[in-house]
């Protein structure tokens, strides 16, 4: 796969995911405003990451004959609850960040009584998605599990509560912190795929390796921006977590070390794909790995 095969998949998907995260809580009911703050964030952007692997790995893990567009409400209800998180990370109680996606906060626009209400809605609405329309009973119950595993107590919440209460400050913490804050709902969205399309455990043991290493690497390579982005590409603050006093990977390791990091976590995400016969190549997702490895926003 060449550059512009990579690119044309990577639209063909996005512009699916805009056009089914549209049609949701598109109706006015009298409590319209909590449906605008939804919207607002939801339909904001963002590089769709966490649902283009989901279809991505249900196109690559389905039998011949299989749909990856039916995995579209698994990878929807992913990016529904990744957007939940963040509108709930930019409050003041949590990261305290007025720019997001390029644009004000949802806190900033709404208020953050409504920005708490429409990332609390957001999640049950998600499992509403996943239960009503993915195809196969076994699908949308491995599906909504692997989600609340993802995202809950033991996942992206304790992620959060580490980052943002427990000071991590060596670099065992700091993994233990960006597995679960990062790298759970990252693995969630692989593994999903796969679960989506009904795929072999061996496939969803390597989708979990994959995910994993990206999962660090995405991490790091987030923290590395929030030092030496530019604002208008990355959409939010540069400077954040210095400002709060966070401890991140470029404090621990310095920006040669974390590029270094980057870049072999990148490798052997590449490599677990290797491991298993998938229904299709590989590529898309190799190429989405390098491309994440070096991208600016
Ligand atoms: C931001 O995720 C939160 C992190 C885990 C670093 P993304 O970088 O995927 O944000 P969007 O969805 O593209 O805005
Ligand atoms: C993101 O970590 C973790 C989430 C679960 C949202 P960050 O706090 O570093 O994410 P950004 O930089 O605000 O997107
Ligand atoms: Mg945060
Ligand atoms: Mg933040
Ligand atoms: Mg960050």
């Amino acid at each position: 796969m060449n550059k512009t095969g990579f690119d044309a998949r990577y639209q063909k998907y996005l512009e699916a995911i805009e056009d089914y995260l549209s049609g949701l809580f598109a109706e006015k009911p009298h409590w319209a405003d909590l449906y605008d703050a939804m919207r607002y964030s939801l339909l904001s952007g963002g590089k769709r990451l966490r649902p283009v692997l989901t279809l991505e790995f249900a196109r690559l893990a389905g039998e011949e004959g299989f749909d990856w567009y039916d995995a579209m409400p698994a990878a929807c209800a992913v990016e529904m609850v990744h957007t939940y998180s963040l509108i709930h990370d930019d409050l003041p109680c949590m990261d305290n960040d007025d720019l997001r996606r390029g644009k004000p906060t949802n806190h900033k626009v709404y208020g953050e009584t409504l920005a708490v209400l429409a990332g609390d809605a957001l999640q049950p609405a998600a499992y509403e998605l996943i239960l009503e329309r993915v195809p196969g009973t076994r699908e949308r119950l491995a599906c909504a599990l692997l989600l609340a595993e993802a995202s809950g107590p033991d996942g992206m919440v304790a992620g959060q509560v580490l980052d943002t209460l427990h000071h991590p400050s060596t670099e065992a913490e700091l993994a233990e912190v960006h597995r679960l804050k990062t790298g759970c709902m990252i693995r969630a969205a692989c593994v999903m795929g796969c679960a989506a399309a009904d795929a072999s455990a061996e496939m969803r043991e390597a989708a979990c390796t994959y995910a994993e290493k990206l999962g660090l690497a995405f991490q790091i390579r987030d923290d590395m921006l929030d030092v030496m982005g530019n604002q208008a590409e990355f959409g939010k603050p540069i400077g954040s977590d210095a400002e709060q006093g966070k401890c991140t990977y470029v404090g621990i390791l310095g920006l040669e070390e974390c590029e270094r990091r980057v870049l072999s976590l990148t490798e052997e995400a590449k490599a677990a794909l290797e491991k298993v016969e998938w229904h299709g190549s590989t590529a898309f997702l190799r190429m989405l790995a390098d491309s994440l490895a070096v991208r600016t926003h």
